[in-house]
């Protein structure tokens, strides 16, 4: 038996962080996904391998945790433990789906996987760049998993257990990425409605620029956390101020307001930096990319690293041209389609 599920990574228009605080933000899911085949193993471990990482993880199916060569990278298979590379923290995303009870065949953990499984990760979205590599990974790994158990959740259901294994991971994370990986789309996203559906009756040219610096996305959240604890006025302000914005470019996207956009999205990455998760790296992509044309650039994600996002109506080409002398850049289109399985 072998099964395939697929999920798309998303990148935030606005609103990131202030969404950890009740915010709304608003964001759409990118052509770029996360693939996962899951069929009966050739061994009695859950063997999963992402080669574009080059990660290569075995958990043991009667304890559900990773054993200590499914540390090792694909070259070192051999070899004696290497360091763990940031990377291999997405082996904890797949291994918490894996064996989230939902899934499971019964309530005991180790009836979960009888036998032994090969898991695949196809990864189109660079990690650790903002643009919800783990949450995809995650919607694609429980989507797979639920058709290799013939279990049928609906979409509500299956976003629902994704943020919960982001939960798990993170320690916290709003239901936005989840949400994204699952409906796909373009949407305004608050804590009472979900994600709510939006018609832009823009074009939406899109460039992502990223850096070689993956950004860790709990540490950030605890730095503005902390932030905020050490001035929790002028915090609240930014935060609420942040809400205003989203609010205005959701009309500005319905309405088809170009220049606002940019300019709200240039307002946002401002206040970002006033959050502390800009760095360098991220303001040089930021600054090139509006010389080259964009209307609007900002950081997309947690920051610190990561990526940046640029509208650039009529600029695209040239957008991209230079932010890939600068790092690398590519151009994303909004997906209508969630996850696929
Ligand atoms: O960088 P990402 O894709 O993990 O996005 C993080 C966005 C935050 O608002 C900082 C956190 C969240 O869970 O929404």
């Amino acid at each position: 038996m072998k099964v395939r599920a697929s999920a798309p990574g998303k990148a935030i228009l606005f609103g990131e962080h202030a969404v950890v605080y009740g915010k709304p933000a608003i964001a759409v899911a990118v052509d770029k996904r996360a693939i996962v085949t899951i069929q009966e193993g050739h061994d009695d471990n859950i063997n999963i391998k992402i080669p574009e990482l080059d990660i290569y993880g075995v958990i043991n199916p009667e304890t559900g945790l990773l054993t200590e060569k499914g540390l090792l990278s694909l070259q070192n298979t051999d070899s004696e433990l290497s360091p763990v590379p940031y990377e291999a923290g997405i082996l904890e995303y797949i291994q918490k789906a894996l064996f989230n009870s939902a899934i499971s065949t019964n309530d005991k953990l180790n009836s979960t996987w009888t036998h032994g499984i090969d898991l695949d990760v196809d990864l189109e979205i660079p990690i650790g760049a903002g643009l919800g590599s783990s949450a995809a990974i995650t919607v694609a790994t429980l989507a797979a998993a639920a058709r290799y158990h013939e279990k049928q959740f609906s979409p509500e259901k299956l976003a629902k257990m994704a943020h919960q294994v982001e939960l798990d991971v993170q320690g916290s994370a709003s239901p936005l990425d989840t949400t994204l990986s699952t409906h796909g789309g373009f949407i305004y996203f608050t804590h009472q409605n979900g994600g709510m559906m939006i018609k832009p009756t823009l074009e939406m040219p899109l460039v992502v620029g990223y850096t070689a610096e993956p950004g860790n996305t709990g540490l950030l959240i605890k730095k503005v956390r902390k932030l905020c604890s050490h001035h929790p006025d002028i915090i609240n302000t930014i935060l609420n101020t942040i809400e205003d914005i989203t609010n205005q470019a959701r009309d500005a996207i319905i309405n088809g307001d170009e220049e606002k956009l940019g300019e709200l999205m240039n307002i946002n990455q401002g206040l970002l930096d006033a959050l502390g998760v800009n760095t360098l790296e991220l303001s040089n992509l930021i600054y090139h990319a509006r010389q080259a044309g964009a209307i609007g650039s900002k950081i997309t994600g947690a920051g610190g690293g990561g990526s940046i996002i640029a509208y650039c109506p009529h600029k695209t080409q040239e957008v991209l041209e230079k932010l890939n002398t600068v790092e690398n850049a590519f151009k994303v289109n909004i997906s209508s389609e969630g996850v696929k399985w």
